[in-house]
């Protein structure tokens, strides 16, 4: 599937994502080297650190999120409506399409 990510710099990345690796959105990024090591996926992926918060730019229907990933962006900075965590959110067809912002580093 295709996703766009901007980055923390503003820069656009079209990112080609295979759906039959059981990865997330976080893991994405990473592996993409969108984001410097080190500053996203920090608690590894347990929606406690918002390391990995991201805008969702396109009113993208996404999965609801659950209790966790409510209460992590309940406590973050720079959280906005849109906001949601990318560790929370997995990697399927659905995604297609799907356009994201990094969030500031917390
Ligand atoms: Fe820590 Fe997503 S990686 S909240």
């Amino acid at each position: 599937i295709n996703i766009k990510i901007t980055d923390r710099n503003g820069t656009l990345h079209e990112v080609l994502v295979p759906t039959d690796m059981s990865m997330n959105l976080m893991e994405v990024i990473r592996s993409y080297e969108i984001a410097d090591e080190g500053t996203i996926g920090v608690c590894g992926g347990m929606a406690m650190c918002a390391s990995c918060q991201v805008y969702v730019d396109n009113n993208f229907d996404l999965p609801e999120m659950d209790v966790e990933e409510d209460a992590m962006l309940g406590e973050a900075y720079h959280v906005q409506e849109n906001s949601r965590l990318g560790c929370q959110i997995p990697i399927t067809a659905q995604l297609e399409g799907l356009e994201v912002t990094l969030a500031p580093y917390p």
